[in-house]
């Protein structure tokens, strides 16, 4: 496989210098809800990166569901991998990539639960699948095999047709930024990169970073 001769021009857009007085937030809003508008999947995608209590990386991709100031919510089972590593380490890097934008975003912060009363009314909204789901699984275990799991699926399912309780394993995760970065694509790799970084009395300090 010659990926050696793979190559593009970036030339869809840009980050000039106005942007360096900009809210991040509502520019990290504006750039989410421009991407949600190409009709790209699972554009509230993201890599999130952990740090395990043996101080090794990890990385998968969550769904952001809501940002709300400076944080950003996901949800998932507390007793995964990925929450194992947020209790050892509660910090964590979300990396948007929008490839349609020629778009990057990474967001580094601080890591908390969201109220067990969010996490309620979340996984109530769920569809029911999604709630059965949720309860037979334990990320990130490993499994026999499949028709175990199912076997689980169509006993809980059976027995409870419109819906089960949020396990109290599962819930929500807000990751409040300290520091955010935006990429935009250029002609002849001279991409544009403007990072913030928030400060103690609650402003954010911006500079432009070179390719
Ligand atoms: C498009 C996509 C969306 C996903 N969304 C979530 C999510 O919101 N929450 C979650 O726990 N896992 C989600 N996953 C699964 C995770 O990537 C991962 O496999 C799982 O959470 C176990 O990770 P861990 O073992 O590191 O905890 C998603 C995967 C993909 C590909």
């Amino acid at each position: 496989m010659a990926l050696h001769d793979d190559r593009k021009e970036y030339t869809k857009g840009i980050l000039d210098d106005r942007c360096l007085g900009v809210d991040p937030l509502v520019q990290f809003a504006d750039w989410l809800e421009a991407y949600r508008n190409t009709g790209a999947e699972d554009a509230t995608a993201f890599a999130l990166s952990t740090v395990s209590s043996q101080g090794e990386p990890d990385a998968r991709i969550v769904l952001l569901k809501e940002l709300r100031g400076r944080e950003l919510v996901f949800f998932t089972n507390y007793r995964s991998k990925k929450g194992q590593d947020l209790e050892a380490h509660p910090r964590a890097h979300a990396l948007f990539f929008w490839p349609a934008l020629e778009r990057q975003v990474r967001i580094f912060g601080s890591v908390a639960r969201v109220s067990d009363q969010e996490s309620l009314t979340y996984f109530a909204s769920r569809p029911v699948g999604s709630q059965w789901g949720a309860a037979v699984s334990d990320q990130s275990q490993p499994v026999a095999s499949r028709e175990a799991m199912e076997e689980r699926l169509l006993a809980l399912s059976t027995a409870n047709p419109n819906g089960v309780p949020r396990p109290p394993h599962w819930g929500g995760f807000a990751l409040t930024a300290h520091r955010i970065e935006f990429w935009q694509g250029r002609a002849s790799r001279l991409h544009d990169r403007i990072q913030y970084q928030h400060r103690a009395d609650g402003t954010w300090s911006a500079q432009r970073l070179q390719p």
